[in-house]
């Protein structure tokens, strides 16, 4: 198996770009209106998320290009925009009910469920404006088709449609993962998809990256059931990998995608911080 070079730090490389990408989130939705609003709008973009999939978007666009251009940046802002909005819906009382994300009260909690909403509503249409600015035309209008695919009806909406009981009931492994690919894996996909349009990347660069984004779409969800795996222990409870294969499976599958989504990289120069990246989605402890 490939593994990142020992030299490559992700925390070396990642803060930086971390650090870039906060005064890129926080500008857009400074002047909502009333001004209160803004403060709503902001709480759930500061609040301490590990910012994965604009940095999958940052090291794709790295990987193809060597740097990353303003319509980089505009998929960055995109991507966590449309995560924020999802987990801020997800949270709300009609939806998973939670009082906490991240160890901080839910936006519905912190200010009102009405307030949570409209921020919703706010950073799932702001995501679409910062990509519309993107100066090349041609560039904005695809960048909003990746995103429309991977966010709305057929995507991350379809898969929260699935979660929450409207299709047939989730039995089988299959049917599962149909769920995860849509729900979660669609804009981690994209995320990837976008960095590297946004450089021009060539088709077979654009392949390789999407067999990455769906491998490491895959591999976050295995790697998020078994973080999950202490409170979904015992029968009851939502499907989840755990649940259908047990640990020491779900443990190897997801070492199985990782080892998937390096072995996709071969054709790109310098990809360490999509290997780190990759790597970090499976190891992670939170
Ligand atoms: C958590 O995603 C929610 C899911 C999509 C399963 P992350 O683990 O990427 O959340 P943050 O942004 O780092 O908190
Ligand atoms: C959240 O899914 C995923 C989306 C909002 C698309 P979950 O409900 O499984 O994740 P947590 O447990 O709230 O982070
Ligand atoms: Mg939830």
């Amino acid at each position: 198996m490939t593994r990142a070079p020992l030299v490559f730090s992700l925390e070396n490389w990642a803060t930086p770009r971390r650090e870039q990408l906060l005064p890129r989130l926080r500008a857009p939705v400074l002047d909502a209106v009333p001004e209160a609003f803004s403060e709503a709008c902001v709480y759930p973009l500061v609040s301490g998320g590990k910012r994965v999939r604009p940095l999958l978007t940052i090291a794709a666009a790295e990987a193809v290009a060597g740097s990353v251009n303003e319509a980089t940046w505009a998929a960055a802002v995109a991507v966590e925009y449309i995560h924020t909005y999802s987990l801020v819906h997800d949270d709300l009382p009609a939806m998973d009910d939670d009082d906490l994300r991240r160890g901080r009260p839910t936006v519905h909690r912190a200010f009102t469920e009405g307030t949570a909403i409209l921020v919703g509503d706010a950073l799932l249409t702001a995501a679409f404006e910062v990509l519309a600015r993107i100066a090349n035309p041609a560039l904005a209008i695809q960048m909003v088709r990746e995103l429309t695919d991977a966010a709305g009806h057929r995507g991350m909406i379809a898969g929260q449609a699935l979660d929450i009981g409207m299709g047939s009931p989730i039995s089988d492994l299959s049917s599962l993962q149909d769920v995860h690919r849509r729900k979660t894996g669609a804009l981690i996909r994209c995320a990837i998809r976008m960095g590297a349009i946004s450089v021009g990347a060539s088709e077979s660069q654009l392949v390789s990256l999407t067999t990455f984004g769906e491998a490491v779409g895959l591999a976050f969800q295995l790697a998020d059931d078994i973080l999950d795996a202490d409170e979904d222990a015992g029968e009851e409870g939502p499907p989840s990998y755990v649940r259908m294969l047990g640990i020491d499976e779900t443990r190897r599958r997801a070492e199985q995608e990782l080892d998937w989504a390096l072995a996709s990289l071969a054709n790109l120069d310098d990809a360490s911080a999509l290997r780190s990246l990759a790597q970090f989605i499976v190891l992670r402890d939170h």
